[in-house]
């Protein structure tokens, strides 16, 4: 076997067959959505790369910042020889942990986006010649078979991806990772933590437009792969805050009232001037609501690292201990 394996769990095909299923369910409900993992073909993962550098978008730098500041501990704590990281992307960040880890024995990388899996294999496979590398080309919504690697395992959910699931899907996000962790595995999040309502607005309306054109982008992906006739410069983007649900949103405003047609689904769509298509949800967290949620996953918090500023956390997490096992 090559250094470097990949496994597809999103066929080329089936993706299209996934993608249709959401289009269909998403456009033809009361309130439109879509799900924010078709922002990420080729193009969409190189404009959430730009996001990523923007003076707006505090998360990635102080995630940075922490992992740097932490990775040691983790390795130590952890003594992880597989180190999966669902929603890997790039894997630029993720360097700071591989780089703390001499132990490690495999890396697995799980993205939707073939793209950035296809640019992190060249990085890796220059600097880590070491470290066997058995990338899924895939979903990060459980179950999803993991390749058998030597234990223990470290579960890396970076940069609040976990924002991007809905209360609900977040609760059986967290029981299925618990229930595929053996009782010496952890799981290391990512979260972007509530603060100043502007702070977070703005990171998602950054000055420069990109994270407009990165909105706008998953209509480009609807026109390319089910011949839709969507017309981006009629749709406006819309960050907000949701303070009920305390997260940020992104939307897709109708300019004027139009239609679109989708033929690969035989669909034909109505907006109403001013109508929002939601696109995607970035749950905020706090710490408290966090440990609550872990531990109806059976799962505990052993380390909550924040920055000075208290944007972003980093947690630690283990399964909770079985007081009835010797
Ligand atoms: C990668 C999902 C964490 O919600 O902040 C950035 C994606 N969207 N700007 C986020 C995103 C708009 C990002 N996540």
């Amino acid at each position: 076997m090559s250094p470097f394996h990949i496994t597809r769990t999103l066929p080329a095909a089936g993706s299209v067959t996934a993608l249709r299923i959401d289009v269909l369910d998403g456009l033809t409900s009361k309130h439109k959505t879509l799900p924010p993992k078709w922002f990420y073909d080729a193009r969409g993962s190189q404009l959430f790369e730009d996001i990523c550098e923007l003076p707006e978008y505090y998360p990635t730098r102080t995630e940075r910042a922490l992992l740097t500041s932490h990775a040691g501990h983790i390795a130590a704590a952890t003594g992880a020889r597989t180190l999966c990281e669902l929603g890997s992307g790039t894997s630029q960040k993720t360097r700071i942990l591989l780089d703390a880890m001499p132990r490690l024995h495999t890396y697995v990388p799980v993205d939707v986006s073939e793209s950035a899996i296809t640019q992190a294999r060249q990085t890796l496979l220059r600097d880590r010649a070491d470290l066997r590398i058995h990338a899924v080309i895939g979903d990060f919504t459980p179950p999803f078979d993991l390749p058998d690697t030597p234990g223990p395992r470290l579960t890396a959910f970076l940069g609040s991806t976990i924002g991007n699931l809905l209360p609900g899907e977040r609760a059986e996000f967290l029981a299925a990772i618990r229930s595929q962790m053996a009782h010496e595995d952890a799981l290391l999040l990512g979260m972007d933590l509530v603060k100043d309502e502007a702070q977070m607005v703005n990171a998602y309306s950054d000055a420069a437009g990109i994270t407009s054109e990165f909105n706008k982008n998953v209509l480009a992906v609807i026109n390319r792969e089910l011949r839709a006739d969507f017309d981006p410069d009629a749709f406006s983007h819309v960050a907000l805050w949701n303070g009920d649900y305390e997260r940020v949103e992104m939307r897709l405003r109708s300019r004027t009232a139009q239609t679109v047609r989708i033929p690969a689904l035989d669909l034909v769509v109505d907006f109403a001037e001013g109508e929002d298509l939601r696109t995607e949800t970035s749950a905020k967290f706090r710490e408290e609501a966090v440990r609550s949620e872990l531990a109806v996953a059976g799962m505990t918090l052993t380390h909550w690292w924040t920055d000075p500023h208290r944007l972003y956390a980093l947690a630690l997490v283990v399964p909770t201990p079985d007081p009835t096992a010797h």
